[in-house]
């Protein structure tokens, strides 16, 4: 593996930034699930890109609405509005009426992770946050330290408090055990309330290894977060924009969180994150802490998320997205049944992943990156997670049953080479 990722870094490293091992391919173009390399291979992309290109690759409406845009405004100053930032904003407040949601645009999701959690010290003021150890919201200097890399983070983020994601796979909890879950969160609130501003929670713990706590569990968070005056703050890069059969998880889930953070899915393939304020808890009276950044509230970002959000109503990518996720997990159960180093197939709408399981094995990153690297020898690309443990699907809202039969014989192939290495 590590003679693998010198060569990479000797191949591509000269002009590049070496901060990750590089795929040994050269990306020339996308189309819809699809990217074709240098060489002329195609490959199923079964995450989005970075699970960002919600509508698919090459989407000639999101090619022609960047067109437009670009013909209108490259750029406006920071103080400054548009017509797209007024509209896209009423769009969203509407659409997410139990948050009376004030939103502004940013760029990354690391970024509006950051001004969500700024502005909750900044009113709150404590510097403390919450964390899940294995939530993961950037690798910004702040956002690193409340993510699963804190321990690389030097020094250390002071006031930064962990609690564990409650893993139950098949079974649905009883009362007893979420309290018992919740049993970290409270020691944390009874002992240090007072230097805590916020909670930070995707609700779908994604690269932590797709665990996805009941609603009950956020329900009580919800309940002690008001209870110890400490905001709540949804980290929904992944989960946001339609992925889980509702515009946001929160939705599903039934609790309003005091500010939500969406990126990824939201502009369709480019840099666009936002932070939603709960307009009741966040109130005008609030907004003294100045955020300032270059592309904040750009119009091209705004008109990006307007189209995604008329596409999603107009489209029923709600409803349909639901019903994919079963078609995902079909596919998971099928091979499940046929190969035993499959376990816990799992998953919510377009959100799902499964473990694998090896005999003998504890340190999982080899053996997820060898899973990853026969995928793509099947021209499948894929991502692991959870340490290698996890391997995870976020597709694009337009996947068709054709790639999902693609998607079948080409995990198929790759597990009958992983057991016969
Ligand atoms: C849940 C979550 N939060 C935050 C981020 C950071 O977003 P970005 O990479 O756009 O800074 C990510 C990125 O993977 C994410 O998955």
């Amino acid at each position: 593996m590590q003679n693998r990722n010198l060569e990479m870094l000797e191949k591509y490293g000269q002009f590049l930034l070496p901060v990750l091992p590089f795929r040994d391919i050269v990306i020339t173009r996308g189309k819809g699930s699809t990217i074709t390399d240098a060489n002329g291979d195609t490959y199923l992309d079964v995450n989005s890109g970075q699970y960002c290109a919600a509508l698919g690759h090459s989407n000639p409406e999101v090619a022609s609405l960047l067109l437009k845009i670009a013909n209108k405004i490259q750029d406006t100053d920071t103080a400054t509005l548009s017509e797209e930032v007024l509209l896209c904003a009423e769009k969203l407040h509407h659409l997410t009426p139990e948050m009376n949601s004030r939103i502004i645009f940013l760029s990354t999701g690391a970024e509006a992770n950051e001004c969500a959690l700024r502005y909750a010290k900044h009113i709150k003021e404590r510097p403390g946050i919450i964390a899940f150890e294995q939530g993961y919201h950037g690798l910004t200097h702040g956002t690193a330290g409340y993510s699963m890399s804190r321990h690389r983070i030097r020094p250390p983020l002071p006031h930064s408090y962990t609690i564990s994601a409650p893993q139950h796979f098949g079974t649905e909890p009883g009362d007893f055990q979420i309290e018992e879950q919740l049993s970290q969160f409270k020691d944390v609130l009874a002992k240090y309330a007072d230097q805590i501003a916020a909670a930070i929670f995707e609700p779908i713990v994604s690269g932590g290894g797709m665990i996805f706590p009941d609603a009950r569990f956020f329900k009580r968070i919800r309940e002690l977060c008001n209870q110890f005056d400490v905001f709540m703050v949804f980290d929904e890069c992944q989960t946001g924009f339609g992925r889980t059969g509702k515009l946001f998880h929160y939705q599903n889930l039934g609790v309003v969180p005091d500010f939500v953070v969406a990126a990824k899915a939201i502009g369709l393939g480019y840099p666009v994150a936002c932070v939603l304020a709960n307009g009741h808890t966040v109130t005008h009276e609030h907004f003294l802490m100045q955020h300032y950044s270059s592309h904040q509230n750009e119009p091209f970002a705004a008109a990006l998320m307007a189209f995604g959000l008329d596409t999603i109503q107009s489209q029923g990518l709600l409803e349909s997205n639901v019903a994919k996720g079963q078609k995902l997990l079909g596919i998971f159960n099928r091979l499940e049944k046929s190969f035993n180093c499959i376990r816990n197939g799992r998953g919510v709408g377009l959100m799902g992943g499964f473990d694998l399981f090896v005999e003998g094995v504890d340190d999982y990153r080899a053996t997820g990156t060898r899973f990853c690297n026969l995928a793509l020898e099947n021209k499948l690309l894929l991502q692991h997670c959870n340490n290698g443990r996890t391997i995870r699907f976020l597709p694009n809202f337009y996947i068709s049953d054709d790639d999902f039969r693609m998607l079948e014989s080409k995990l198929n192939c790759t597990l009958q080479a992983f057991l016969s290495e």
